[in-house]
């Protein structure tokens, strides 16, 4: 992957929307959705897998006889999926065949600080690092991703990021689909040069907006699906770009879970679904509604138009249903009394020199600066106050939230549950109460825009023993 190239594109910094030459001839629905490979380990016990990940460059084959630098787990483009299992810890050698810095964040995942990825905790190229993920918390839709501190923006978009699953055999009781019904999707936007080589435009004030969406790494593919339930748990992996998911013809998607996991009480039933950087979302669709010849679009319905097709589901043939929609998912769980309230206002600051920051609570990120320390086992309440005119998805690492408000209102029912990332509109204020339950030590929280994040809207807390 050629980050000199991609410095001299982004060397001229504009918010203009600029279209790609590569991209307009592709059509949407032209290729199947690629199933993502998942990662075998090299051992495994009851209690523990042990794997293996080389992040290094590589080509994805995404437009028709092109074949894109990517950079990547394995040098694949999406990273291979991982999946793990509640009580039973992974480890993962991570080795940095890259030529630059990097690092492994596990986002959502609860591990000790050490292993947590933070930005300034770099893995040398031509070095290795074991991360070790307990898997203590609810089961959840995971991902990693690099956090290179200030080049996230760069190693994200050149192609490091992949699932990771994280299952109970609890909740074996709700019959949710397996298997084959169980598909991870990971929605992202690019533009392409017309060597097919992805195309990078720094953009601070939106972060990078590409014309072209891409779905586990093919642009808008098709689906084929059986007459039966499937759970599809939808990840946004943009540097910048948010979506509102809605299938044709205002046809219900039933969620079951968000960022942390299951959601408390019954599902939700919805016809449209915002999806900032970093959220997820896990729906199932029931394609018995639909008869086979059905082709169904997923639509995205806000941003330019060449990024409304998302993909399409096209209804093949009859099946045999095991899976059902559940009445009831998780318990509610009662949170400790508020310990503690913090009020965040989110800016965008003129520099003195013509250049501007991101900042957090009138702060740029400083490794020397500890901007809040929560006590281990309370909650807090904490106010994200959003002054400017962007969208901030905000995000906590090691810990989980519940949102409590949303300008004063309750959060929409596919909200109640608990989140890793919120999204804080523009002029908007989010009330959110992060226990800080787990471990103990020093994690960053920032805003999941990348460009934001690395300029240099991020903040340290480190939570007391
Ligand atoms: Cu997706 Cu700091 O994280
Ligand atoms: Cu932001």
């Amino acid at each position: 992957f050629d980050f000199d190239k991609k410095a001299r594109i982004s060397g001229k910094k504009t918010s203009a929307y600029v279209r790609s030459a590569a991209s307009t001839p592709f059509d949407p629905f032209q290729r199947d959705v690629p199933i993502l490979p998942v990662a075998t380990p090299g051992s495994a016990t009851k209690q523990l897998e042990q794997y293996v990940i080389t992040m290094k460059p590589g080509t994805a084959d995404i437009l028709p006889g092109l074949h894109t630098p990517v950079l990547g787990y394995n040098g694949l483009y999406p990273g291979p999926t991982i999946k793990a299992t509640r009580g039973r810890e992974v480890q993962i050698r991570q080795i940095n065949q890259s030529g630059r810095d990097l690092n492994v964040h596990l986002h959502g995942g609860v591990t000790e600080p050490q292993f947590d990825g933070h930005p300034h905790d770099f893995i040398p190229t031509g070095t290795e690092r074991l991360y070790k993920y307990p898997n203590i918390a609810r089961s959840a839709t995971l991902w990693y991703h690099d956090h290179a501190h200030g080049e996230t923006h760069l190693t994200l978009f050149a192609g490091l990021a992949g699932f990771y699953l994280l299952d109970d055999p609890n909740d074996k009781q709700f019959d949710l689909p397996q298997g084959e019904y169980d598909v991870p999707l990971m929605i992202q936007d690019r533009s392409f040069n017309a060597d097919g080589s992805f195309r990078y435009r720094f953009d601070l004030d939106r972060g990078f907006r590409g014309d072209t969406i891409l779905v586990n790494g093919a642009v808008a593919p098709r689906m084929k699906v059986e007459r039966r339930i499937y759970r599809l748990r939808f990840l946004n992996a943009s540097n910048a770009r948010p979506y509102k998911l809605e299938l044709g013809n205002g046809r219900k998607m039933i969620q079951i879970a968000s960022d942390g996991g299951m959601l408390p009480g019954k599902p939700v039933a919805r016809t449209s679904i915002p999806l900032e950087p970093a959220e997820r979302v896990d729906v199932l669709v029931d394609f018995r509604d639909f008869g086979v010849g059905s082709k169904v679009i997923l639509h995205n319905t806000v941003g330019e138009a060449s990024t409304s097709a998302v993909m399409r589901f096209d209804v093949v043939k009859g099946g045999a249903e095991e899976a059902r929609i559940p009445k009831q998912l998780a318990e509610d769980e009662e949170l400790p009394e508020v310990n503690m309230e913090r009020s965040w206002p989110l800016t965008f600051e003129g520099l003195a020199g013509g250049s501007s920051v991101w900042h957090i609570a009138g702060g740029g990120f400083s490794e020397e600066r500890i901007d809040a320390k929560p006590r281990q086992g309370t909650t807090e309440q904490w106010t994200w106050v959003n002054q400017s005119d962007r969208t901030h998805p905000m995000h906590l690492h090691g810990y989980h939230f519940r949102v409590v408000s949303v300008d004063g209102q309750p959060p929409s029912p596919g909200d109640r549950g608990w989140k890793d990332t919120v999204a804080v509109y523009p002029r908007s204020t989010v009330v959110i109460r992060p226990y800080f339950d787990y471990f103990s030590g020093r994690y960053v929280f920032h805003c999941h825009a990348a460009e934001h994040g690395d300029m240099s809207m991020m903040g340290q807390m480190e939570v007391q023993a």
